[in-house]
């Protein structure tokens, strides 16, 4: 039976929900906190972008926070993606959370509690039973300021999964309409996760009628894996940031998810609001904003993700761009793949930048003497610019 969410109406089974929070757990990263007017423009991007919710900060964190949720709650007072604040379990996180995102045309209260014996024990210095009664506290006073409610059990991928069971049951009871499980400190296997949707659903009463949601961070390099293997599992929202930022090593990365979703509907048959030719300005947008411009090789969005070098893949991708590149770069936006000029370039490929600087009617040797001439330049230079050929080459038809 289909979902019927408060916010979305009724789900289609093959409906993915992109809940970002590059403005809460995103911002929580060292040096990545951002003000008011700098969370205004990435959530205009995000809208923009097509996230169906939008976690704009913890807002009982700081006034600085709630003032920025307020704003892009009054920002989308009209319409656009779900606006959420994040709150603990104590009353005045929630109603300070209420508060904030209470102009949005859309809003969401998202209370969590930490679930695993470590947490419990060392963290909250509660006993089970304790915090089972939170759960259902916290909800139902959530759920008097919105009826769009998540729920999430903090290290929930190291609960004991009885314990996460009663939980979960307990946040249903209490009128939670998404349950979130956040593989808080990156240390599950894709199978982990899976496993651990597969028991809710099959374990607890009224799971097939609320949101599954997977959190995963990255410290062990797995957040988008694990993601997908608990979509597989049955999750209809996963919680991504752009460029993949977050507290430690990240969170799953919102463009590589959607990326693999919209590649490899072969094997993940799943759609998602997002217009993905937008992702690069977005990642662009963050980077600028933030100071922090991503690794060189990061998928989809690094400077060289649809870039080729080496003179085999260069051939291929001359012939047909299909031989090494997965997705277009268009479609997330780059205008082009480009072909660098380095020592392993090849002869095709350095015709081919010979024609587009212009050089259409360069004679046989000149050619081959200036590609010599590019490859011993290649062993000095990382890269070969444009200008340098051009200077290569005009000085080859000189002295010629
Ligand atoms: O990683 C985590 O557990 C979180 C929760 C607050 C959802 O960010
Ligand atoms: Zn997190």
């Amino acid at each position: 039976m289909a979902i019927q969410h408060p916010s979305f109406g009724t789900l289609a089974d093959d409906r993915i929900i992109i809940f970002d929070t590059t403005l809460r757990d995103g911002e929580q990263s060292p040096g990545f906190s951002m003000n008011l007017e700098e969370k205004l423009r990435m959530a205009e991007a995000l809208a923009e972008l097509g996230v169906d919710v939008m976690e704009a900060g913890f807002p009982i964190a700081s006034p600085g926070d709630f003032e920025s949720v307020r704003a892009i709650a009054e920002r989308f007072a009209k319409d656009g993606p779900v606006i959420c604040g994040l709150a603990r379990t104590a009353p005045a996180d929630i109603l300070r959370a209420a508060e904030a995102v209470r102009p949005a045309a859309r809003r969401r209260i998202h209370t969590f509690v930490s679930t695993s014996p470590l947490h419990m024990r060392v963290k909250l210095r509660m006993e089970p039973e304790e915090v089972l009664e939170l759960v259902t506290s916290s909800v139902t006073l959530a759920r008097q300021h919105t009826d769009d409610v998540e729920w999430s059990a903090e290290d929930g991928s190291r609960t004991e999964p009885d314990f996460l069971c009663r939980c979960v049951e307990a946040a249903i009871k209490a009128g939670a309409t998404t349950i979130n499980i956040p593989d808080t400190v990156g240390y599950a296997l894709p199978e982990d996760m899976a496993r651990i949707f597969a028991m809710i659903r099959e374990r607890v009463p009224g799971a097939d009628q609320v949101v599954l949601s997977a959190h995963n961070h990255n410290d062990l390099g797995l957040a988008v894996a694990n993601t997908l293997a608990a979509i597989r599992a049955g999750v209809r929202q996963v919680e991504a940031t752009i460029n993949g930022i977050g507290e430690r090593a990240g969170n799953a990365s919102l463009e590589e998810v959607v990326m693999a979703l919209r590649t490899r509907r072969d094997a993940l048959p799943y759609r998602t609001n997002i217009h993905t030719p937008n992702i690069l300005r977005t990642s662009k947008l963050l980077a600028t904003i933030t100071g922090f411009d991503v690794q060189p090789n990061k998928a989809i969005v690094g400077r060289n993700a649809f870039a080729h070098e080496s003179g085999i893949h260069q051939d291929g991708v001359l012939k047909d761009k299909s031989t090494y590149e997965i997705m277009t770069p268009e479609s997330v936006g780059w205008s082009t793949s480009s072909l660098v000029m380095g020592k392993h370039s090849g002869r095709a490929a350095f015709r081919d930048k010979l024609k587009a600087l212009g050089y259409e009617g360069i004679g046989d040797n000149q050619l081959n003497d200036a590609f010599r001439r590019f490859k011993e330049l290649a062993d000095r230079k990382k890269i070969v610019y444009d200008e340098d050929i051009v200077a290569l080459v005009d000085d080859e038809v000189i002295r010629q």
